[in-house]
């Protein structure tokens, strides 16, 4: 789209630039300029226009658009740059990478505005505002096989405690397997969802939801939700903090890839890991109980010590 050709090149330009250079570098008209500048005005963007000296970009205000995600991940040293695809307004980004999966061939990243049919994990739904919250799917095809594919839920949660810390200062905890908490209030989740054949994993879709700048939410769910900016009080630009969180995932998937499972990783993890050495709850269908989290195995697996019997939790909820 020529609005975010011409938008690069603003991005670029610490000056005024013209109209003229702008026109002459993409080989279109001034019109054709002018009308790309006034497109990006009407997205929101701060554009100072003066009589000839050109266009100069002013602020940036929190826009997120696939340039800005771009311009944000070339400021990290990526070995493997996915593909960015867009969207200012879509049902589910995880529903959308399923479809495009089978003709995209390379790793791939879904990023909206907003969804209309947020999905969350076991059946629920999941609210993504529009402005203020993050909803994301990274498609990967990694060479595994399908017992693995749990795993990358775990390493994608160690991913987020990363971003988290590098961008806030703050330490976000891991609620197992894969919900993110800051001061005990839930700020990320992660859906995951593949699909394999006879040779294993085809594609992982790990589905990233987060409350970044919301200031407020539904009396519902206010007592167990919250965002970064209620919890650390910092307003964060969506597109350092999503390029941030996949720059970290990829670092930890090499790492993860070192043992093919959790050992590699394991450390990392466990040292966000909400309760160690303290009481849970294990909502488990068959009876709930209490236990004492002990930390988790190569699987990702939760390890508890029950009245003295160390149990594995494979699946379900705790509660800490
Ligand atoms: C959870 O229940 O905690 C998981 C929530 C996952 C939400 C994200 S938002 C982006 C992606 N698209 C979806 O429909 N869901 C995931």
């Amino acid at each position: 789209m020529l609005k975010y050709e011409v938008l690069k090149i603003l991005l670029a330009s610490s000056s005024h630039i013209s109209g003229q250079t702008i026109s002459n570098r993409l080989g279109v008209s001034r019109t054709a300029v002018w009308k790309a500048v006034n497109a990006l005005k009407n997205d929101g963007y701060n554009i100072e226009s003066v009589n000839n000296r050109g266009y100069l970009l002013l602020e940036n205000k929190g826009i997120l658009n696939r340039i800005e995600i771009e311009q944000c991940m070339h400021s990290y040293k990526y070995k493997t740059l996915p593909k960015v695809i867009y969207f200012n307004q879509i049902d589910s980004t995880n529903t959308y990478a399923k479809k495009a999966a089978d003709s995209i061939t390379s790793d791939f990243l879904v990023v909206a505005n907003t969804q209309t049919l947020g999905k969350g994990r076991l059946g629920r739904s999941w609210t993504s505002p529009g402005t203020t919250s993050i909803s994301m799917s990274l498609c990967i095809r990694p060479d595994l096989p399908l017992e693995k594919a749990s795993m990358i839920t775990l390493v994608m949660a160690a991913s987020l405690c990363d971003a988290i810390e590098e961008l806030y200062s703050t330490k976000p905890l891991i609620k197992w397997p894969n919900d993110i908490v800051v001061n005990s209030k839930k700020i990320c989740g992660i859906l995951t969802e593949m699909s394999s054949d006879i040779d294993g994993i085809k594609y992982i879709i790990s589905g990233v939801g987060i409350n970044v700048n919301n200031d407020e939410f539904p009396a519902d769910i206010a007592n167990t939700a919250s965002s970064l900016l209620i919890e650390t009080g910092i307003v964060m630009d969506r597109a350092r903090l999503i390029a941030s969180v996949i720059y970290h995932f990829y670092e930890n998937f090499d790492i993860f890839l070192q043992t093919e499972d959790m050992t590699s990783i394991k450390a990392k993890y466990e040292s966000h890991l909400a309760n160690v050495g303290r009481k849970v709850r294990i909502l488990d269908p068959k009876g709930e109980y209490n236990a004492t989290a002990l930390g988790i195995d190569e699987t990702g697996a939760l390890l508890v010590n029950a009245d003295g019997k160390i149990k594995r939790i494979i699946s379900g909820e705790v509660s800490v």
